[in-house]
């Protein structure tokens, strides 16, 4: 680690729920902890114990972890600058979910939006899913968590999250940090690409919908290219009356790095064609070679498995001494060793 001690820590987990991570991740949550790693100490975790709440095949989640923990480097989570692991390798998260657990109110848990659209979709709905938002609690805490980079349907998670720290401090004594959303407004949530009002998401109805990291550049471009727009072709942020084209800005805009009013100027009297076409190489060129990366993280098994084994051995360091503390707290004996 070569972050002083004082730096501020930063926690954030992803599910493997999927062979591949999508745009909407990627801008809405993994590029910033990428950014944050410069100046945080922090802790990025694959969240394999939450892919278990639905329907799972034991192969393939185990295959997926791998492989999101091999994207994650692929686009910039630097080992030597963070510490990154696999949920299920350290104990303490499913053993400070159980306490905090304790601490939740049920009418409480049952307000949770993502709770109820997951469980609508689901044939069988299991306790898991339900408490599903007290483990990712727990995943903050443990690390006495100052912020978190998330997208802006983790909001309400990062709220319960915030309650179940304060509640416990005050009922027991400070015990734990409470924890801050870092979520960026502009990219906070990016939409389908065939349906600009709803966010993009793995589940998308339609094909093309979703941009995936490890997409082929050609079909990046495709996806792009036959982004739903509107009737006009002025290329205008206007997300109420133009929700496509403004996706397509916000998505350009942070890829470039230039501003949208910028964008805006420079396609002043071109068609959405020239647009699009410029906005497809963006996206190829950009994300493009994480799909490369990813393969060579991916073949490299041994040196994967010693980058996941120190990042869990260091992050099970810091939540051990937590946990520690709130057994005490509520008057548990520590665990015995094996
Ligand atoms: P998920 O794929 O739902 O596990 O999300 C992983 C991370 O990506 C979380 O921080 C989400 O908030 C974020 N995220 C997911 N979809 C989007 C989206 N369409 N726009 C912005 N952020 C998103
Ligand atoms: N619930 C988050 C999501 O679906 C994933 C997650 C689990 C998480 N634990 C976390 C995110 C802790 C941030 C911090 O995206």
């Amino acid at each position: 680690m070569t972050t002083a001690a004082s730096a501020p820590r930063v926690f954030s987990g992803i599910q493997p729920t999927s062979d591949s991570f999508h745009l909407g991740n990627y801008l809405g949550a993994l590029r910033q902890w990428v950014a944050l790693q410069e100046d945080s100490d922090a802790f990025y975790c694959v969240v394999d114990q939450h892919a278990i709440t639905v329907t799972h095949d034991p192969k393939v989640l185990h295959q997926r972890s791998r492989t999101s923990a091999a994207q994650l480097l692929a686009l910039g989570v630097d080992p030597e600058r963070s510490n990154l692991f696999i949920q299920s390798q350290v104990p303490e998260h499913a053993m400070l979910a159980w306490i905090l657990g304790c601490e939740t109110g049920f009418g409480e848990a049952s307000r949770m939006t993502q709770f109820k659209d997951k469980s609508a979709k689901q044939e069988h709905t299991t306790v898991g899913l339900f408490t599903y938002p007290v483990l990712m609690a727990a995943d903050i805490l443990l690390y006495q968590t100052q912020r978190v980079p998330v997208g802006a349907d983790q909001r309400q998670h990062l709220e319960l999250t915030r309650d179940l720290a304060a509640r416990f401090n005050n009922n027991y004594g400070q015990t734990f940090t409470v924890p801050e959303p870092y979520i960026l407004k502009e990219t906070e949530t990016i939409k389908d690409l065939s349906d600009p009002a709803k966010k993009m998401s793995k589940s998308s109805e339609s094909p093309r919908g979703c941009l995936y990291l490890l997409d082929e550049p050609n079909q990046m471009r495709k996806k792009i290219k036959s982004a739903v727009t509107d009737s006009e072709a002025e290329v205008r942020y206007d997300p109420e009356g133009k929700p496509g084209v403004t996706n397509l800005l916000v998505i350009y805009s942070a890829l470039s790095g230039t501003p949208v009013d910028k964008l805006e100027s420079e396609y002043q009297g071109k068609g959405y064609g020239d647009f699009k076409g410029d906005l497809a190489e963006v996206v190829a060129e950009t994300l493009g070679p994480i799909a490369r990366a990813t393969r060579e993280y991916l073949d490299d098994k041994a040196e994967l498995d010693r980058i996941l084994v120190e990042g869990a051995e260091k992050a099970r360091a810091v939540a051990s001494r937590t946990l520690a503390k709130a057994y005490k707290k509520v008057g548990f004996y520590p665990p015995v060793a094996n």
